[in-house]
């Protein structure tokens, strides 16, 4: 970054060089707070820099009643879910859906809000989940607010997932924690499986095989002392940004290395990008260790479809970045899911790939790009983290001449230190 640049406008940077700690997995974050709450504590949960969906969830569980001291980045919990409350659920679709399941085998009544992002998202799909295990669930026309009036014992169910997400599965199998009996749960595609791996970690029989997970309940998980992984997911800003760059060496230390968070470093190796994993420790159940990418290579088109886009599904923003250095023709489809994110993730990216010069074409599942003049541009985020990030990365990277951001405190839903932090790799 030019000494010019600021945190709501970006230049190239003359090098990217750094080692990063990075914040803690949301998507960990999320299920080490919930499912500590179930298991009634003790429970500690270490988490470093929590985004504000983290603390989100972590507000919703006080609210219906399970004691959360902080000391530092340590969370300590106690005491299960008791009492009937309307929760916030802020920006976070993670929390919403997979607290809708922890409460529904609970005798408690919750109603979840949030944002006005977050109630333009269909609550339907995990609405319809609950019910089929009898519990009672009212959605305002399909989104938020939304009510759950949970009850003890839920029946046991075979679900078959209308799209492969990780969080409708995770809601399923939380419900199914309350059945007396095998849930089973079939996904579309494969998806992250944090539940499954921390909930067998914590006692409860639960595995996956291939696109079926099964959980048997009634089952609660431990108590348990965890400290997050770094989120790889704010990797692969760095790990887009170095690859993009002519002089870029980085590395980020203590990230998540589960295999299905890793399908971006495999993309990018693909497009001919260098970058070696190192797992150095196993938290929970979760492999931790070292990413580390280097700049100066030239990139390769890639397609990306079927069941790929799962598990890029929150990295898919920062791949268009990619394939907008190329100068051949890039595709990305089957990600419908895109338009109901945080904002419509098809419509926010190819309108800032426009911005910046780029030859692109929305598609209604995705988007066809290429490289074509390197402009400067002022990006709309509509709020959403991610599209922040991914352009911040492409001026940074020398994708776009400069950006502006026109919300930049939006990265704080995921990434609080996103600034600091591209300060200090750019010099
Ligand atoms: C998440 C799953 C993904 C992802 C979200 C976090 C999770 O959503 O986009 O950021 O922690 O389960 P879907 O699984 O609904 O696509």
């Amino acid at each position: 970054m030019t000494p010019a640049s600021t945190r709501s406008s970006i230049t190239p940077a003359a090098r990217l060089r750094g080692r990063l700690t990075l914040p803690a997995d949301k998507s960990i974050a999320h299920r080490a707070l919930i499912f500590g709450a179930l298991s009634g504590g003790p429970t500690m949960v270490t988490i470093r820099s929590p985004g504000l969906d983290v603390l989100s969830t972590l507000g919703c569980l006080r609210a219906v009643g399970v004691s959360i001291e902080q000391s530092g980045e340590r969370y300590l919990l106690s005491g299960r879910p008791s009492r009937d409350a309307v929760v916030d659920c802020g920006n976070s679709g993670t929390t919403m859906r997979l607290l809708a399941g922890a409460v529904a085998g609970l005798p408690l009544t919750v109603t979840f809000d949030g944002d006005a992002s977050l109630r333009a998202r269909p609550m339907e799909r995990v609405a319809s989940i609950l019910r089929a295990a009898g519990v009672e669930v009212t959605t305002t026309d399909g989104h938020g607010p939304m009510t759950v009036v949970g009850r003890d014992p839920l029946m046991p169910v075979r679900h078959v997932l209308p799209v492969a997400s990780a969080q409708l599965l995770g809601a399923a199998v939380l419900a199914g924690m309350s059945a007396q009996g095998e849930t089973t749960v079939e996904a579309p595609g494969p998806t992250r499986d944090h539940t499954e791996r921390m909930l067998a970690h914590l006692g409860v029989p639960i595995h996956r095989d291939g696109r079926v997970t099964t959980v048997t309940g009634p089952a609660r998980p431990l108590p348990f002392d965890m400290e997050v992984p770094g989120d790889p997911s704010a990797a692969s800003a760095w790990l887009v940004a170095a690859a993009l760059h002519a002089d870029a060496d980085l590395t980020m230390v203590a990230v998540g290395l589960n295999p299905t968070r890793l399908a971006l470093v495999g993309l990018l190796q693909r497009m001919g990008v260098e970058i070696a994993t190192r797992v150095s420790e196993v938290s929970g159940a979760e492999p931790v260790g070292d990413i580390t990418v280097r700049g100066g290579r030239a990139l390769r088109a890639v397609n990306i479809s079927g069941g790929e886009v799962a598990q890029l599904i929150d990295e898919l923003p920062l791949i268009a970045i990619a394939m907008a250095s190329v100068g051949d023709t890039s595709e990305v489809r089957d990600a419908g899911e895109l338009r109901v994110k945080e904002t419509d993730r098809i419509a926010a990216t190819v309108a800032g790939l426009a911005a910046i010069g780029a030859e692109v074409e929305p598609l209604p599942d995705g988007w066809r790009v290429r490289r074509g003049t390197s402009q400067s541009a002022r990006i709309a985020t509509h709020g959403d983290h991610r599209i922040a990030i991914a352009f911040a990365v492409a001026a940074v990277a020398g994708v776009a001449s400069a950006v502006e951001i026109d919300d930049p405190d939006c990265v704080a839903v995921s990434y609080p230190g996103f600034w600091e932090d591209l300060a200090a790799v750019s010099g």
